[in-house]
């Protein structure tokens, strides 16, 4: 088994980066963290580099009925 993974730095689409299982810090805990807090808005003030749009994308494909049954990425 190889534990090495590629740590991608120029990738900030959701599935791409888990398919090809790059490195991945988990932060699927925050879709619920966020659905639970009900904001109506939510600003996202993180330094650049710091993973904003891989997030979004993370929700967008989570919500997104073209992922429906994608078990394999939640
Ligand atoms: N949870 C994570 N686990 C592993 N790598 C991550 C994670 N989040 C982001 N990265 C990596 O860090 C890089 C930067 O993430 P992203 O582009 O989402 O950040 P950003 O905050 O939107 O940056 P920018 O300020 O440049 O728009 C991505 O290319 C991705 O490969
Ligand atoms: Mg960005």
């Amino acid at each position: 088994m190889n534990m090495a993974r590629t740590v991608s730095i120029g990738c900030q689409d959701y599935e791409t980066l888990r398919k090809n299982q790059y490195f991945y810090i988990d932060k699927t805990h925050f879709i619920r963290e966020w659905w639970e807090a009900g904001d109506i808005v939510t600003l996202i003030a993180r330094p650049r580099r710091f993973g904003k749009t891989l997030n979004i994308s993370m929700v967008e494909q989570f919500f997104s009925v073209d992922y429906d049954g994608r078990g394999d990425l939640f």
